[in-house]
């Protein structure tokens, strides 16, 4: 791996969590958040014991109207934390790379239905934009981290069933282009574990575990046991949103994400040490709530906030 993975990573000796609440947690609330307000809420992930945060999007603003702050809230990133940003194109590249971003995620998917309706491309299209985009990235910082998303790697909202053999296809791809790491996506929160088996199954037939991780939606309360069922076959990187924020402006029917709150009850609770306070986060999301006006629902949340009464 290169430079910008923690020690930690390259050893692959923990289990890593990778907070998605900045980005995926917020590109779907209609009501604008201020740049300050999100600074606050990423200094109190931080605060908690976050690490990995993928802070925004540099996306068209005309797109995701909530993210087109991207260039004035990247300066002001509190220190100590690694960030990472989406990047859709060129242009999004061009302005990543003006305001220091070293970590980037570029995002396709295994369904054109999908990536049309999300970033105007087909699958193919969107790998040759990301073909360029990951080899200027290597030019000017070679020692940069690209992360690959593959969207709806189970179920597309516009085409229905995923064949697992097309992710694979997809990830295959992206890694050739010359991404660190794969995020394989459960957009719509549908898989159950014998899902996420067979699919981990064929992936680490042609991937290392280490270049694998899941972003699982929680749309239908299956992410947990999907997280154990891709642990028991080796993968250690999960993304998460505190308070189990989230959802794609662009698939139809997408819940929140795994709460990272959820996560990390169900890995310190399995032995498995994550560094991050339980009890801190669960306070850390409460003001971002607020503002959205929404009351705080992710289980392991409520049950600390509510132990604390
Ligand atoms: P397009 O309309 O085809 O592109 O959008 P375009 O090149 O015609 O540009 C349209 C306008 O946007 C132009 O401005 C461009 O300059 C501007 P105008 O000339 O009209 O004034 N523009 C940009 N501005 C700033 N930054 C840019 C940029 N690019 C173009 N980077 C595009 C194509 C890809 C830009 C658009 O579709 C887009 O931004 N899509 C992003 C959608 C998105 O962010 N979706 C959510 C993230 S994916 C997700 O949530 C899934 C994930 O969580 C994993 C999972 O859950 O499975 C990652
Ligand atoms: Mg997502």
């Amino acid at each position: 791996m290169r430079n910008g993975a923690p020690e930690a990573i390259k050893m692959g000796r923990v289990t890593r969590i990778i907070e998605v609440g900045p980005r995926d947690g917020l590109q779907n609330e209609p009501i604008p958040i201020p740049t300050q307000a999100k600074l606050e809420f990423i200094r109190e992930l931080l605060a908690a014991g976050l690490r990995e945060i993928e802070a925004t999007s540099f996306v068209s603003p005309k797109w995701v109207p909530q993210l087109g702050d991207a260039a004035e809230l990247w300066p002001q990133l509190p220190s100590g934390g690694l960030y990472s940003a989406l990047v859709p194109n060129q242009k999004g590249l061009e302005r990543a790379l003006e305001c220091g971003v070293e970590r980037i995620a570029l995002f396709t998917a295994a369904s054109d239905a999908f990536t049309q309706k999300n970033i105007n491309m087909s699958v193919a299209e969107s790998l040759e934009v990301f073909s360029e985009v990951a080899s200027a990235f290597r030019t000017a910082l070679p020692k940069g981290w690209i992360r690959g998303y593959v969207s709806t790697a189970f179920e597309c909202p516009y085409a229905g069933p995923v064949e697992p053999r097309r992710v694979v296809e997809v990830a295959q791809r992206l890694i050739e282009i010359g991404v660190d790491e794969i995020s394989v996506g459960d957009t719509i929160g549908v898989a159950v574990p014998k899902e996420v088996e067979r699919l981990t199954s064929l992936l680490m037939s042609e991937i290392p575990a280490e270049r694998l991780a899941y972003h699982f939606h929680d749309t239908r309360g299956t992410a947990i046991a999907n997280v154990a069922q891709a642990m028991n076959q080796g993968v250690r990187a999960f993304d998460s949103s505190a308070a189990g924020l989230g959802g794609c402006p662009y698939a139809r029917g997408a819940g929140g994400n795994l709460a990272t709150e959820d996560l990390v009850y169900f890995l310190e609770r399995s032995g498995i040490h994550t560094a991050i306070d339980l009890d801190r986060l669960a306070h850390s999301s409460r003001a971002i709530l607020e503002s959205l006006g929404r009351p705080p629902s992710a289980k392991a949340q409520v049950a600390t906030l509510t132990s604390d009464d």
